[in-house]
């Protein structure tokens, strides 16, 4: 199943870098597939972690695939990154193997256990054919952000 996320990383230095990407979801492994000119793709080598975050808010998916917005985060727990503080949830990953084959790497990531089962994750974006996504939003609305209206998503392909 491919799970529509925000992937925070961050590189040498510390930086944060947010990004869209659609992960392969497993409970043990998750596979991250960034194209080599991604900032994803460069932090993930240098740092061997990412964080995938579960967010609600389809804004914080449009900003971020054509800028690298600031959120607010707190660090990851093991790896070496950040959670997104108004996500629904997340998952901490430590590089396995990595295929850098241009165009596009594959990186299987070990979930490191840390967060909520995805069960209990109230919402996420995936890519299942002509599925309806989204149940109204059971999650409290972040004080830091406007409160959104229940969402229905149809995945038309
Ligand atoms: C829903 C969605 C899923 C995406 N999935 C991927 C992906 O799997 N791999 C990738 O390289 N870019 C993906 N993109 C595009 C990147 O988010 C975008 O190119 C981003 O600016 C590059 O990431 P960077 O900040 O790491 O450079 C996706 C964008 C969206 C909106």
């Amino acid at each position: 199943m491919i799970v529509e996320s925000i992937v925070t990383t961050v590189d040498a230095d510390g930086r944060v870098n947010c990004a869209p990407m659609g992960v392969e979801w497993g409970d043990e492994v998750i596979v991250l597939k960034p194209f080599l000119d991604t900032a994803t793709y460069r932090n993930v080598i240098a740092t061997q972690a990412a964080v995938v975050n579960l967010i609600d808010d389809a804004r914080v998916f449009a900003r971020a695939a054509i800028s690298n917005p600031e959120y607010p985060t707190k660090p990851a727990s093991v790896v070496r990154g950040v959670v997104l503080v108004d996500g629904c949830s997340w998952r901490e990953l430590a590089v396995h193997s990595i295929d850098s084959t241009p165009p596009r790497s594959r990186i299987e990531m070990d979930v490191v256990p840390t967060g909520p089962p995805y069960d209990e994750t109230p919402f996420t974006f995936t890519r299942v054919p002509r599925r309806i996504c989204a149940p109204p939003m059971q999650r409290k609305p972040s004080p830091k952000t406007t409160p959104l209206p229940p969402l229905i998503c149809v995945v038309p392909w």
